[in-house]
């Protein structure tokens, strides 16, 4: 049986997650800053350990504890989209997460590697691949680079796993799920694509349950996960 340490576990994305993945019967664990905000079926599944904490506020002891013995730590945390949630503190939500959760994967020096899936945005480029875009989708990330910290976090959250994970860690395997807009319906038909196919004003919406599909699948799925490690997959839902 697979476990899986889910933190944004109570977000709009997370929680579709917790639950596609508690229906295939994986063993889920989540840390929440309210278990209040879990559903009964989740909080009542035998399958659920709930870990009730800020996840930045665990020691870095606390946080091996949680991801020891995981096939996959999922990050869907996001900033809360109001004036202190956008401007305060954490300003590095993710990235810190993600790398506090990374280091803690490595300290446990797990026999297999752990997957760690970072749910980012399309509005972050692949460094990998000559990403095109056009000279005001530029302009524009510039200006959200410099006055709103949640996509700068976006950022560097993704450059972490690029350039400090790397692609030959021992430990970690990792990927970076990249919707485009998000909305709020059930699975339907998606497409997963290496780069965004679209501009950045004109791109198609993914509903946060296809997010948590593809999520749970590579979770899953050995060979979709060696198609896309180490990359950053870009999800739309079909047209
Ligand atoms: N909105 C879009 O169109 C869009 C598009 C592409 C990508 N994204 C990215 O997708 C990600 C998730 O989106 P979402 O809509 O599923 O997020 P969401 O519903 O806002 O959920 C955010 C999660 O992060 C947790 N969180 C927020 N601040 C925290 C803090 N200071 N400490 C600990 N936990 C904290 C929340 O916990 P609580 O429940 O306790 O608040 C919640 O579980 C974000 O990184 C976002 O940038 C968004």
């Amino acid at each position: 049986m697979t476990t899986t340490l889910v933190v944004g576990a109570t977000g709009m994305t997370g929680r579709p997650l917790v639950e596609q993945l508690l229906c295939e019967n994986h063993k889920v664990r989540v840390v929440v800053r309210s278990s209040l905000k879990l559903s009964a079926k989740v909080l009542e599944n035998p399958n659920t350990t709930v870990i009730e904490a800020s996840v930045l506020d665990l020691t870095d002891e606390e946080m091996a504890e949680h991801v020891k013995d995981c096939d996959a730590v999922v990050s869907c945390l996001g900033h809360v989209m109001d004036f202190n949630g956008m401007f305060g503190e954490p300003k590095k939500l993710c990235t810190d997460a993600t790398r506090r959760l990374c280091d803690a994967i490595e300290k446990n020096s797990p026999r297999k590697p752990t997957k760690f899936i970072l749910m980012n945005t399309v509005g972050v480029l692949n460094p990998d691949l000559e990403e095109k875009r056009t000279w005001f989708e530029r302009q524009l990330l510039t200006l959200l680079r410099h006055t709103l910290p949640p996509h700068t976090d976006n950022e560097t959250a993704a450059e972490h796993l690029h350039q400090n994970v790397g692609k030959e860690n021992k430990h970690i395997e990792w990927c970076s799920v990249r919707p485009d807009s998000l909305i709020d319906a059930e699975v339907s038909p998606y497409e997963i694509k290496e780069s965004p196919s679209t501009g950045i004003l004109t791109g198609r919406p993914t509903t946060r349950s296809n997010v948590a599909h593809f999520m749970t699948e590579l979770i899953e799925n050995a060979e979709l996960w060696s198609t896309w490690k180490f990359r950053m997959p870009v999800i739309m839902n079909s047209e």
